[in-house]
């Protein structure tokens, strides 16, 4: 278990679509060490989700952890969860704007619109089926980590650019302001 090097928009590795996990190759030694590196490096970084191709691996896994806030839809903390060739199914054809921010897109944070709820379908570190529905800044979380697997980032998401945002003046313009569309 290691703390790994977070990649950062530019690099080719954040563009491309990733590879599954071969079901058989789930608790193989080197797929299990990387699970556990990638936990440990959203825990360093303070990230609430963190997929593969972000630390270099183009393989469909994602971590999220800790989905804490005073939002709607954030009242709830979330357990660890390790997503494995994860299929993500709209749930709701409703969309929210709320804010996003990103482990390979340091400082910015952005208004993004995301579907409610959605269905999800994976496998998890077990190698076990997992199926779920999410909603609010859960499934926000989710759909911003399977956007990873497919070489997308939250930026390609924005409606506009107008409220792409430096952290310090997102503290003293925007925290706390209520964003739900
Ligand atoms: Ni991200």
């Amino acid at each position: 278990m290691s703390i790994l090097k977070v990649a950062k928009l530019g690099n080719p590795v954040l563009r491309q679509m990733a590879k599954p996990v071969p079901v058989g190759a789930i608790k193989d030694h080197e797929i299990q060490r990387l699970i556990k590196s990638m936990v440990a490096t959203m825990r360093e970084y303070g990230g609430v989700g963190l997929a593969a191709p972000q630390v270099h691996e183009s393989v469909q896994i994602f971590v999220i952890e800790g989905l804490e806030g005073t939002g709607p839809g954030r009242q709830k903390p979330t357990q660890l969860q390790v997503l494995i060739n994860p299929v993500l199914t709209v749930a709701s054809d409703e969309l929210e704007e709320d804010w996003e921010g990103c482990l390979s897109i340091p400082d910015l944070r952005g208004q993004v619109p995301r579907h409610r709820e959605i269905q999800v379908r994976a496998l998890g570190a077990d190698g076990h089926q997992v199926d779920f529905r999410a909603t609010g800044f859960h499934a926000r979380v989710i759909q911003h980590e399977h956007d990873h697997l497919i070489g997308k980032v939250f930026l390609d998401r924005m409606r506009s650019f107008e409220s792409l945002t430096f952290l310090p003046e997102f503290s003293r313009y925007w925290q706390g302001q209520k964003t739900e569309a």
